[in-house]
């Protein structure tokens, strides 16, 4: 490989530091063992940003963001930060990120292992094989649109205020991200709002259907209703290969599928821009799960949801999908072979640390080259 990627790692809160260690051990392999090499650099992110900068994400490590080929993030958030200003809470770096590197197309994966059929809280008749993939609009919608805010209409009345708004092209760009990844997988897309109560879900879905008649009349496209498509998920969640959505269907509807598969500490996201006339694009990797307070510190955390957010990275950013295919193999005969965190343990099984979980996957890359 030519020159160096350059990554910026942020580890932010919780859990993340932890996992975040794991996963730079995998990359060192990859520098050691494959010949690649990465230009790593760290930063804070969310409430240790707050600690320590007075801002969940400060200018400096904004701009390093923008430079970088890709980054990484852990968690942000905790109870600690649960009463500081609402301007400057960890979860305002993570919103400033996603904007201001125009992170528009939120890919969250979820799909079932059968090492850990059982985790699900769901029939294994029902979520057996599942693999979908949800695209959530992720700059704009109700958590950006204006006007927004809390008002004050005196006599101890208030009125809170957010605005739910989308344009044709922020449909559009979104829209023909799932539609591309849909034809590489099972060329089935499902285009999710509340048309029938919204005019952004009326927009929303004329703009998918006029982009589906122009340049993707190959995909199958469905349009569902978002509470139907709530219940289809936990009634019949295969019927489901591409599902796109707006920012906050998009926020819940992720979070629902990521429990259809009962291991939340597995689940890998990436947040991708435009591409820029080079063929590179802004983007974000990290795992759905959140910062974990109650287990932080302990060496108990999955990190294999950050450990997919890299593969993801390697897969997206820099075009190694066999270096990527590489390191799930090795995770996955791991837990086949009955290792586990305490997250996803079973009885029977042998249950492992995040630094045991780190060996054990470093264990199996080496056995992958003998
Ligand atoms: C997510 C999270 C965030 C969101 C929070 C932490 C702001 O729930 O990435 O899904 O609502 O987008
Ligand atoms: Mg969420």
């Amino acid at each position: 490989m030519g020159q160096a990627k350059t990554i910026l790692m942020l580890a932010g809160d919780g859990i993340g530091p932890e996992a975040m260690r794991q996963v730079r051990r995998v990359m060192d392999w990859l520098e050691q063992r494959r010949g690649l090499s990465f230009a790593v650099t760290e930063g804070l992110v969310g409430g240790i940003a707050i600690d320590r900068e007075g801002t969940p994400l400060s200018d400096a490590t904004l701009e390093a963001a923008k430079s970088a080929d890709a980054v990484l993030l852990g968690a942000v958030g905790g109870p600690q930060w649960d009463n500081v200003d609402f301007a400057i809470r960890p979860e305002a770096g993570l919103l400033r990120l996603r904007k201001e590197l125009g992170l528009f197309a939120n890919l969250r994966p979820a799909m079932v292992l059968d090492a850990l059929i059982d985790a699900s809280t769901l029939k294994p008749e029902i979520v057996r094989s599942l693999n979908i993939m949800i695209v959530r609009e992720l700059t704009g919608g109700v958590y950006f649109g204006e006007p927004r805010g809390i008002t004050d209409l005196g006599d101890g009345e208030k009125r809170g205020v957010n605005t739910q708004v989308y344009t044709s092209s922020e449909i559009r760009r979104v829209a023909r991200v799932a539609f591309e990844l849909a034809r590489k997988r099972q060329n089935r897309l499902c285009s999710v709002e509340k048309a029938n109560v919204m005019e952004s879900g009326r927009l929303w879905r004329a703009e998918v259907t006029s982009l589906h008649q122009a340049d993707f009349a190959d995909v199958a496209l469905s349009h569902m209703y978002a509470d139907n498509c709530a219940m289809q998920l936990v009634r019949n969640p295969r019927q489901f290969d591409v599902i796109v959505t707006d920012n906050l269907f998009g926020d819940m509807l992720s979070d629902e599928a990521a429990m259809l598969t009962g291991s939340l500490g597995m689940l890998p996201s990436a947040s991708l821009g435009a591409t820029r006339p080079d063929g590179s694009r802004p983007a974000m990797y990290e795992p759905v799960h959140g910062s974990a307070p109650d287990i932080a510190g302990q060496d108990k955390a999955n990190p294999i949801a950050t450990l997919f957010s890299f593969t993801m990275m390697l897969r997206y950013s820099f075009d190694l999908g066999d270096e990527a295919e590489r390191i799930e193999k090795a995770a996955v005969r791991v837990l086949d072979g009955g290792r586990r965190t305490a997250d996803i343990m079973a009885p029977g099984l042998t249950e492992v640390s995040t630094t045991g979980m780190g060996d054990a996957i470093l264990g199996e890359l080496d056995a992958s080259l003998a």
